[in-house]
């Protein structure tokens, strides 16, 4: 990776701006502590393409998830449309707008000094054509911070694909599962499997052919996602589609063990913030009830 464009960019701390050496010898992964990028780029997706070194994102919705992940060294930090059933409290995705999200990314993209932002393009957001699509990427840009859009679909979005990236806006794809068309995929059902591989290949072809810098692989078989990630020149992201892509993205919640019902099979939970939460607040309460909270140590004279 050639660093030159980062150096007059703000250092995320000391460590990145005083090894260079480990900067040529890592030249993507592990957070700028460890030699990668100040901040992420378009082109630092390409040259852990190249390098084979894996590309992590999680999605955030909020200002503190995202500074707690940006330190973490998290590469991409995806403001989903799953806001929807994690923040906002609907069923699905399908009735977040892009109101809803204005705000969220803008939290999110105010908070990163390093990862890379994006910002997901809520259903009815780019259906109707090219220039509806230009429309709300642009209004991501212009009012977020976020430094890319993402949308659903393969064959059938390339249009406003192209036409978003000939606006100079980078557009990460996302085919295979597309959450959006639950309804039209009859629920949540794995794609690319059997034949189901040709349709799936053809919709990767089509996002990069249009100009897409990445694509998000959701729910498909691990060896439909190495034919996918062998075919394209673009990184392929894993949401649950194995361990064969360029790169993993995880909904942050799922993860981090707040799901609430059923956890997908390709999420490992990395932690139990639900226990840790409720068994605080549990502890809170009886400190509150029981005139134990607040002592003096928490009071003002
Ligand atoms: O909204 C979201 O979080 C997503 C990921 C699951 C890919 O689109």
């Amino acid at each position: 990776m050639c660093q030159t464009g980062d150096m007059s960019e703000q250092p995320v701390n000391d460590a990145a701006s005083a090894t260079p050496a480990a900067a040529e010898t890592n030249p993507y992964g592990g957070g700028a502590a460890s030699g990668g990028p100040k901040r992420v780029r378009t082109r630092h997706f390409q040259n852990a393409k190249r390098e084979g070194i894996k590309i992590t994102g999680l999605t955030s919705y909020d200002q503190l998830t995202a500074r707690i992940f940006d330190e973490a060294g998290i590469d991409f930090l995806l403001v989903g449309d799953s806001a929807g059933n994690n923040v906002l409290g609907y069923e699905t995705t399908l009735p977040v707008k892009v109101d809803d999200l204005i705000p969220l990314t803008r939290a999110v993209a105010g908070a990163v000094r390093r990862a890379f932002v994006v910002a997901d393009m809520p259903f009815g957001s780019y259906e109707n054509g090219p220039e509806e699509a230009l429309h709300t990427a642009v209004r991501f840009m212009k009012e977020t911070g976020a430094h890319a859009v993402k949308l659903e679909g393969g064959e059938r979005s390339h249009k406003q694909i192209r036409r978003i990236v000939q606006a100079g806006i980078p557009v990460m794809a996302h085919i295979g599962y597309t959450p959006q068309s639950e309804h039209g995929l009859g629920g949540h059902v794995i794609q690319g499997r059997g034949e189901g591989v040709k349709q799936l290949l053809a919709d990767a072809k089509a996002v990069q052919d249009a100009g897409a810098f990445a694509v998000v692989l959701e729910m498909v078989p691990a060896d439909a996602a190495r034919q996918v990630t062998e075919l394209l020149d673009i990184p392929t992201i894993s949401v649950g589609a194995g361990p064969h892509t360029d790169g993993q993205l995880l909904v942050w919640t799922d993860w981090a063990g707040l799901t609430i019902g059923r956890v997908p099979k390709f999420v490992k939970q990395y932690a139990d913030l639900s226990g840790i939460l409720s068994e605080a607040a549990r502890e809170w309460r009886e400190d509150v009830e029981s005139g134990t909270y607040p002592n003096a140590e928490h009071s003002y004279e």
